[in-house]
């Protein structure tokens, strides 16, 4: 199926079931990527985006402010109308399969209605800093044309303790009313503060009322959970989530494949070899802390003028000095077998003639090519 027939499928489904909010989000979306592609459709598309705009939602809870705290009017909760990842993310297999299944589940859902059962409603990301929790929350919340409520609970937790757990409260009773997706970011956070004795009374009501609230989310809701700390949710927490999705540190292929997606495919065509010792290199960092590395090189390719390639060669260096001597010596084998001279693998690593002659044998070429 092509997108604009994926679109009409999905908005069909969405107008018969009345669920308007959802319904606007999706042809909004779709109206706007046609009118790129036809501009002799634009002015009945530009009547149509003003429809969408101008009618009031008919959903009673739509029409709900964002609960605000009492004393600050801070927003309790942030509320993302068009979610959406600007990159692709690329995600490692076991986490795109556990992804897709949700999805489809949702996709089918009057089958598996029909069938007396309930698609997945609930499902906990783990996994270390930078790996894509967050961004998953928005992807999803994308994929599925609703709208993305996050809760951050870090700043919850601090900022609603001493306040009865009321805030909390009405957050998650706006949340659970807008059929959206809910995002329960730094989710251990509700376990964090478990030993403060002066706090646990308090704690432990907040901790209540968010289990209860999981418990009793509607099974057209959706709610996603993420953590870094899994160690520190007990069994209970874990237990009240249909699904647990685990996010790895990415491999060196993925981290490779996030890169061609931060540089484009047509940029990263030309840079093959280069990109595969950067992938190298970067083995065993986040995707955030590639993403942070790249987009540095990106802007110095732009802001001094250099050709990209210059910029990563320059990064590829760097990370090569910075290395301990092990990978130092692993990065020069690789150099070694690329056939490159040793002078060459000295200048590159950093590594004196004499150190890679001991380690490398006599393998590489002390002259030529370079
Ligand atoms: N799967 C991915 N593919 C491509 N880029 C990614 C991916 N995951 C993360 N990134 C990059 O890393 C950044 C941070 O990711 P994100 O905030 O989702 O991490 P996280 O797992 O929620 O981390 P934390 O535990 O610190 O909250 C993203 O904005 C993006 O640039
Ligand atoms: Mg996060």
């Amino acid at each position: 199926m092509s997108d604009i027939e994926k679109d009409l499928v999905h908005i069909a489904r969405l107008a018969l079931e009345g669920r308007r909010p959802d319904l606007v989000a999706v042809v909004r979306r779709s109206l706007r990527s046609l009118a790129g592609r036809r501009p002799d459709l634009k002015e009945q598309i530009n009547a149509v985006l003003t429809l969408a705009s101008a009618s009031p939602p008919t959903r009673e809870a739509s029409r709900l402010p964002i609960p605000a705290d009492n004393d600050s009017r801070a927003e309790l909760i942030r509320r993302d109308d068009q979610p959406g990842v600007a990159i692709e993310p690329t995600w490692p297999a076991a986490v795109e399969k556990a992804l897709g299944e949700f999805l489809l589940e949702r996709d089918r859902e009057a089958e598996l209605r029909a069938a007396g059962l309930s698609p997945v409603r609930s499902l906990l990301f783990i996994g270390p800093p930078g790996v894509g929790k967050t961004m998953a929350g928005h992807w999803v919340a994308q994929r599925l044309g609703r709208s993305l409520l996050t809760l951050d609970l870090a700043a919850v937790m601090s900022s609603y303790l001493g306040r009865t757990g009321l805030n909390l409260k009405v957050v998650l009773d706006y949340a659970r009313h807008q059929h959206a997706v809910l995002l329960l970011d730094e989710f251990d956070a509700i376990a964090k503060r478990r030993n403060d004795d002066a706090e646990v009374g308090e704690l432990k009501r907040l901790v209540t009322v968010l289990l209860q609230a999981i418990d009793q989310w509607p099974s057209d809701g959706v709610l996603l959970a993420a953590t870094n700390h899994p160690e520190l949710l007990d069994a209970a927490v874990w237990r009240r989530f249909d699904r647990v999705i685990e996010f790895p540190c990415p491999t060196v292929p993925e981290i490779r494949s996030s890169v061609e997606r931060l540089l484009g495919a047509s940029a990263a065509e030309d840079l093959g070899e280069i990109l595969d010792t950067l992938a190298a290199l970067l083995g065993g960092q986040s995707f955030a802390d590639v993403a942070r590395q790249v987009n540095a090189a990106r802007r110095a390719s732009v802001l001094r003028g250099i050709p990209l390639s210059e910029a990563l060669t320059e990064l590829t260096s760097e990370l090569v000095r910075a290395a301990p001597l092990e990978r130092k010596l692993q990065f020069a084998r690789e150099l070694e077998r690329q056939k490159r001279s040793q002078r060459t693998i000295s200048q590159i690593t950093g590594l004196s003639r004499d150190t890679i002659r001991k380690h490398l044998g006599k393998g590489a070429p002390t002259g030529g090519r370079k």
